[in-house]
């Protein structure tokens, strides 16, 4: 099979994420081999097959989408920049991580499962309320859990401000203070503001599951999904 040849300043540029004109100066002075060979000239054609390193550090070509999954601590926003708090992608060490987005937001003080990708495909099956996707969180509340709240969360809550009552939601209550949600959709602060309808408030909140992907590494660690996990949402 030919591999498809691609100018290498386009190459870096793209990958190092920085303009042209930057890495014409870094090829200049000699910064980037190929194949263990000092290249000067952003012309060079390069196959995807070699060896490309900047400073000596390898930079491997990223062809496909990608799909990873964080444990997001507390305090980091869920976008690929802001100009108060660290995002995510601080701890996305990966080429051209800019380019990943996030499939479903948490809030700054949520922490838990977040899944990040480029394909905005992928991540429309999550976040559009036309795919009903379940995600599962657990819950720390102020007041007591009282078990009429299951028949109330199951019949849908009216939220201040919006048309529609909720879809279906299941609690399960774990002891007084602490549950499990499961909801369908996506909105605006859903579950704190599910509780606030009822007179609760919430203190903790975090994100187990998304579909039937399960968070399984420890906070501020990530990883790329698997094949099948990728494919549960196609
Ligand atoms: N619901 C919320 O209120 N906050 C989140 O971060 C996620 C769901």
């Amino acid at each position: 099979m030919r591999l498809e040849k691609i100018r290498l300043d386009k190459f870096l540029a793209h990958h190092l994420g920085v303009s042209r004109t930057i890495i014409g100066k870094e090829l200049r002075a000699g910064k980037v081999t190929v194949d263990d060979e000092i290249i000067k000239s952003g012309a060079y054609q390069l196959s995807l097959d070699q060896i490309v390193k900047y400073e000596d550090n390898e930079i491997k070509p990223v062809i496909g989408y990608r799909y990873f999954m964080l444990n997001k601590p507390q305090g980091y926003v869920c976008a690929n920049q802001d100009p108060e708090y660290p995002t995510v992608l601080y701890f996305i060490d990966e080429p051209m991580a800019d380019k990943l987005h996030v499939a479903g937001r948490l809030d700054l003080d949520t922490s838990g499962l977040v899944l990040l990708t480029d394909d905005g495909t992928w991540s429309h099956r999550i976040t559009s309320p036309k795919y009903h996707c379940e995600k599962i969180y657990l819950v720390a509340v102020a007041q007591p859990l009282t078990t009429n709240l299951i028949e109330m969360f199951n019949q849908g809550i009216e939220l201040r401000g919006d048309k529609e009552p909720t879809k279906p939601a299941k609690l399960v209550i774990i002891d007084d203070y602490h549950a499990e949600l499961t909801i369908s959709e996506g909105r605006y602060h859903q579950v704190k503001r599910m509780f606030a309808a009822v007179g609760n408030h919430v203190v903790a909140l975090h994100r187990k599951q998304i579909g039937h992907i399960q968070l399984d590494i420890a906070e501020g660690e990530y990883r790329p999904l698997t094949q099948d996990e990728v494919e549960s949402f196609l």
